[in-house]
């Protein structure tokens, strides 16, 4: 059989690209599950790799993509809607499934990233969500969506990999692959995902301070922060990229970095035990 029979009939080698934004490690863990599937059902080879690593022209060379997020306020955190906008379009549209781990309310992620890939050739067939436990602040101490992505949840991931190669197959051969629908979430949870721009959240969600006796300059914040806000000068600085995800805050060793969480623990998790004092300062 030919090259250009091989593309026709969907028996051409179909190598996958699956990339992942993920602050916690959820959404990496589904993606890995999902390559695993993906290499199981017979993708010839399969590149699992985090978003930062990958270039806006690499997808080009792929004939599956997948894309996995966290949902952060209610839709996809920017360092992912960045990466979709600045990818280069494809001549030819390319199968493409998509994916999210949630606390519980994803809002209408996926219907945004389907939109903003097929900008780009980008044609999503099937997509997969499930929850990862929440580690935003306010909901860190309630433990909410602990033990997620669960062994079945990784297991679901796994099974959707392998069921993703034949809507790959019959896409390439021409065969009807119908493109994913999603039923548009409004009301109130559109509404909040709508205000939770980046506008609202600079000027009403906790800052960061930094306590400067506290730091010992190690650096931690600067590389764990995935807009690179923050410039070690040596001391750390905070730019204007923050997307208020709050890794910084959390993952300091010294808790030299400082939000006063007390109004929006009260609005939203009105159950949480009290924030110890020395961090509502
Ligand atoms: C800054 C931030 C905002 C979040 N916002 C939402 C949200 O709006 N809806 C939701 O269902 N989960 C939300 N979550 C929970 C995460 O989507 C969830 O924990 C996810 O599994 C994290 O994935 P990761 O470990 O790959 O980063 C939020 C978590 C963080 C840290
Ligand atoms: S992680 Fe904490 S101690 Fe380390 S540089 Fe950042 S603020 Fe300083
Ligand atoms: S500065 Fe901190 S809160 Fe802001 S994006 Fe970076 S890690 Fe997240």
């Amino acid at each position: 059989m030919t090259n250009d029979e091989a593309q026709r009939t969907g028996d051409a080698p179909l190598n996958a690209l699956v990339v992942y934004f993920s602050q916690t490690g959820n959404t990496e863990q589904v993606a890995g599950a999902m390559a695993a599937g993906l290499a199981e059902a017979g993708c010839d080879a399969v590149d699992l790799r985090p978003i930062h690593q990958v270039t806006p022209d690499a997808w080009l060379a792929y004939r599956v993509v997948g894309l996995g997020t966290p949902v952060f306020y209610y839709h996809e955190p920017a360092p992912v809607r960045d990466w979709i906008k600045a990818l280069v379009r494809r001549p030819d549209p390319v199968p493409v499934f998509t994916f999210n781990t949630n606390g519980g309310n994803p809002c209408n992620t996926l219907r945004r990233m389907q939109k903003f890939l097929a900008k780009r050739g980008g044609r999503v067939l099937d997509s997969f969500e499930c929850w990862g436990y929440d580690t935003y602040p306010i909901y860190l101490k309630s433990f909410r969506k602990w033990g997620h992505p669960s062994a079945d949840d990784l297991a679901a991931a796994k099974a959707f990999g392998r069921g993703f190669v034949e809507k790959a197959r019959a896409f390439h051969a021409g065969r009807a692959a119908p493109e994913a629908a999603y039923d548009f979430v409004g009301g109130r949870t559109f509404r909040l995902s709508w205000i939770c721009r980046k506008p609202f959240l600079d000027r009403f969600f906790p800052k960061l301070h930094l306590v400067p006796p506290l730091c010992i300059r190690c650096g931690a914040c600067a590389q764990a922060c995935p807009t690179g806000n923050i410039l070690m000068q040596p001391d750390p600085l905070f730019l204007n990229l923050c997307i208020h995800c709050y890794l910084c805050e959390r993952i300091c060793p010294t808790n030299a970095i400082r939000c006063d969480w007390r109004f929006w623990t009260r609005k939203m998790n009105p159950d949480a035990p009290p924030p110890p004092a020395e961090q509502s300062a």
